[in-house]
């Protein structure tokens, strides 16, 4: 355990499409910078290319931002954590890069940090509004990568209890997003006109998987046979019922996501439940989950708005954690596209 105090770690996100650096003192953020990138909102859907050469555009100026927010000089910082996977391969050779350099030019230690662990971890940023969870808990990680029951044990033990078997949950509603002709990321906007909606106008069959396992391809073919055959009988078909599309599609992906999580809390025993990752932006799920507490008796962690989506706060927190370890990473670290949860 390190004797220095305070700790101030630089954190660096470039995975897929947003660039991203925090900084932390002691578990607190002081910043968190994003960059979102449009140029992926004409294509529907995020280009590699595009996306590792606006991170090599943004990667200095968000990096200085953040550290003049933090108001603190570069020369404060006691390591640099930045992502090492899983993401797009071009994506992260900008942000491992980058952190290599400042280290040895600052000559403070560098941190690996597996991007998967950062939105389970967004848990631990220090925040007097929010309440850490205890271990053991169970986390619903659900992205736009990634659908996932991980049991986490201590703050490096996780085991994933049950994942989706073909598509992500991101993918689904970014998907749906764009079969209504709505705009990538099309999530939040699912999820905004779900709200004024009936989430029992249209019915989708929901997968039949085993165990804690989840599946969306399914569902993502009979959204889009469902609205090009009602499209054929009536060209109007969506804009006449957006809302109320949205609301069962949402609807359906809640009740997918809950049979699953509600088996998962029997299986284990654990009822400490927390969510993360962009689709934990959902006013649906963040509302369900709450329910549960008076419902099922589970004590639920649900993260704040900016760190549900990609941000580097969630990675500078874990080289917190992994710095008052003692854990850092060589200089030949190499980004790693797949990486799994447990891999740290
Ligand atoms: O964690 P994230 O920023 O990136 C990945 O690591 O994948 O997640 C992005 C995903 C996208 O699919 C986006 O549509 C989805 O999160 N998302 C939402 C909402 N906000 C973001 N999905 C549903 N409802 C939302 N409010
Ligand atoms: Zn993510």
């Amino acid at each position: 355990m390190t004797k220095i105090n305070p700790i101030y770690i630089l954190g660096i996100e470039s995975s897929c499409d947003d660039t991203s650096a925090a900084v932390l003192c002691n578990g607190k953020v002081l910043s968190n910078v994003v960059a979102n990138q449009e140029i992926h909102t004409k294509y529907g859907g995020v280009v590699p290319e595009l996306a590792s050469r606006a991170h090599q555009q943004n990667i200095v100026p968000v990096i200085q931002q953040a550290i003049q927010q933090a108001n603190i000089d570069k020369k404060d910082l006691h390591a640099i954590a930045f992502t090492r996977g899983p993401g797009l391969m071009g994506s992260l050779l900008v942000g491992t890069s980058f952190a290599k350099s400042l280290s040895l030019a600052l000559n403070i230690p560098l941190i690996a940090v597996n991007h998967m662990q950062g939105h389970v971890l967004a848990h631990f940023i220090d925040d007097e509004t929010q309440q850490k969870p205890p271990f053991p808990f169970l986390c619903l990680t659900i992205s736009g990568g990634h659908t996932q029951i991980v049991k986490i044990t201590n703050h490096f033990t996780m085991e994933v209890i049950g994942e989706t078997t073909d598509d992500a949950v991101g993918e689904a509603y970014d998907k749906t997003a764009k079969i209504l002709g709505l705009p990538y990321p099309g999530g939040p906007l699912v999820d905004k006109y779900a709200q004024l909606g009936n989430p029992k106008a249209f019915k989708f069959t929901k997968p039949k998987v085993d165990g804690l396992n989840f599946s969306f391809s399914g569902l993502k073919t009979a959204i889009l046979y469902f609205i090009q055959k009602n499209v054929k009988e009536n060209p109007n078909f969506i804009e006449e019922n957006l809302y109320d599309i949205c609301a069962s599609v949402q609807y359906t992906i809640v009740n997918i996501l809950f049979d699953k999580l509600k088996k998962a809390v029997k299986d284990t025993g654990i009822t400490h439940v927390a969510i993360a990752g962009g689709v934990s932006a959902n006013s649906e799920i963040r509302k369900t989950l709450k329910a549960t507490e008076a419902k099922y008796g589970w004590t639920t962690y649900i993260p704040k708005f900016q760190y549900t989506t990609d941000n580097a706060a969630m990675i500078a927190i874990v080289g917190h954690l992994k710095f008052l370890e003692n854990d850092f990473s060589e200089t030949t670290t190499v980004a790693t596209a797949r990486l799994k949860v447990q891999e740290g």
